[in-house]
């Protein structure tokens, strides 16, 4: 069962999540989308947990706008698919830092993997902007800027607020014994 943190709606069984879950359910079954798991990206949040509030986000800022709603679910799910732990690989000789380069390794694996037009290229590779300097080409792919700093912003948050809430719980905990 998964669902976009702040959402309630499960992606898999919900209704009002059909449409989108119609539109990546087959990355969501891969092996490769899965390996996300493994790798924390944003504070305790996982690179797929991340990607799926991503992709859920850019779905649903998308179709309210009247642009491609799926390929915005669709890049959503793979603009992160670079498959390390950035805190802890080190960078080879010549190597751009991680916030450039990984768009990049993204990409390439998510080329490897799965059929994508052109504009769902360019929303993953260019979903750093500005920090990558090439000027999206689509307006999903500005979406996709906006969306991915908004659910980091989000994953710090959750983070934050969780961390709080076990303080204050252990704090009242503590008075009653
Ligand atoms: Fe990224
Ligand atoms: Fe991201």
């Amino acid at each position: 069962m998964s669902r976009a943190m702040g959402s309630k709606y499960c992606v898999e069984s919900s209704k009002e999540a059909e449409e989108f879950y119609g539109f990546v359910h087959d990355l969501l079954d891969s092996e490769i989308v899965n390996e996300m798991r493994n790798y924390r990206h944003h504070y305790d949040t996982s690179c797929f947990q991340h990607c799926l509030n991503v992709s859920y986000y850019n779905y649903l800022v998308c179709r309210k706008l009247g642009l491609d709603a799926r390929k915005a679910a669709r890049a959503g799910m793979l603009h992160d698919l670079f498959l390390y732990d950035w805190r802890e690989r080190k960078r080879q000789h010549g190597e751009l830092p991680h916030g450039f380069r990984h768009p990049y390794v993204a990409l390439d694996n998510a080329k490897n993997y799965f059929e994508l037009s052109e504009r769902e290229e360019d929303m993953i590779v260019k979903h750093m902007w500005p920090l990558t300097l090439k000027i999206p080409k689509y307006a999903e792919s500005y979406v996709i800027v906006m969306i991915d700093k908004y659910a980091a912003v989000l994953e710090m948050s959750v983070y934050y607020s969780n961390r709080f809430r076990a303080f204050i719980h252990g704090h009242i905990q503590h008075q009653g014994t």
